[in-house]
């Protein structure tokens, strides 16, 4: 697919399945993620890659989280957060990893962690992988930060959940440009 056309075409995918993307697929989806803007070329970035058994092991740390916030959840409640990284084969988490520095501040490294997250979603659909960055309220959670292993400075930017495409996908909308792009 051109890159005009991945950026103009590009949607997310909320219901995902098997197969794993091949490897060198996945491959391409981490390279584009270093070509983000990023200022003082900090890669303030890291990804953990979900996959296998280690989406349960998320499930449990989600499940966690959310009986810290609310002791009672109903158990069929419970089953639908533990299950919630089952949603796609592959979970990347984008943390922005936050580096000390005089002319870059922390909302810029932020910024730069979001446009490599968006990257590797325009790379899995370029390649014909459906993708969907999520966040909710797990992305902000210290249990969920701690169990991933995040330091004090890092932030989860989003769950990027890839996988095979399942189901029809949306119409695109057209966006009204003029509205948004205004001569100044
Ligand atoms: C930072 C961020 C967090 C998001 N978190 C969620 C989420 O938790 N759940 C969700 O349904 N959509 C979430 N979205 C929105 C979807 O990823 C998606 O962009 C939206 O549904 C619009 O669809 P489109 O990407 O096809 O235009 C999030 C988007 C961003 C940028």
């Amino acid at each position: 697919m051109k890159a005009l056309d991945a950026l103009h075409t590009r949607i997310s995918v909320p219901r995902l399945g098997e197969p794993l993307p091949d490897e060198e697929i996945i491959k391409n989806i981490y390279r584009a993620a270093f070509r983000a803007a990023d200022h003082g070329l900090l890669r303030p970035w890291r990804f953990l890659v979900v996959k296998g058994s280690s989406r349960e092991k998320l499930g449990e740390l989600f499940l966690k989280a959310a009986l810290e916030n609310e002791p009672a959840i109903p158990v069929e409640k419970q089953n639908n957060i533990r299950q919630k990284p089952l949603r796609a084969p592959l979970i990347l988490i984008t943390i922005s990893s936050y580096k000390d520095h005089p002319k870059v501040p922390e909302f810029e490294q932020d910024l730069s962690a979001g446009a490599a997250n968006q990257n590797m979603l325009i790379a899995a659909h370029a390649q014909g992988i459906g993708a969907m960055w999520r966040t909710g309220s797990m992305a902000y959670a210290s249990v969920v930060k701690n169990g991933l292993g995040l330091k004090e400075k890092e932030k989860i930017i989003g769950f990027l959940y890839l996988g095979s495409i399942q189901g029809p996908l949306k119409n695109l909308a057209e966006p009204d440009i003029d509205e948004y792009f205004k001569e100044w």
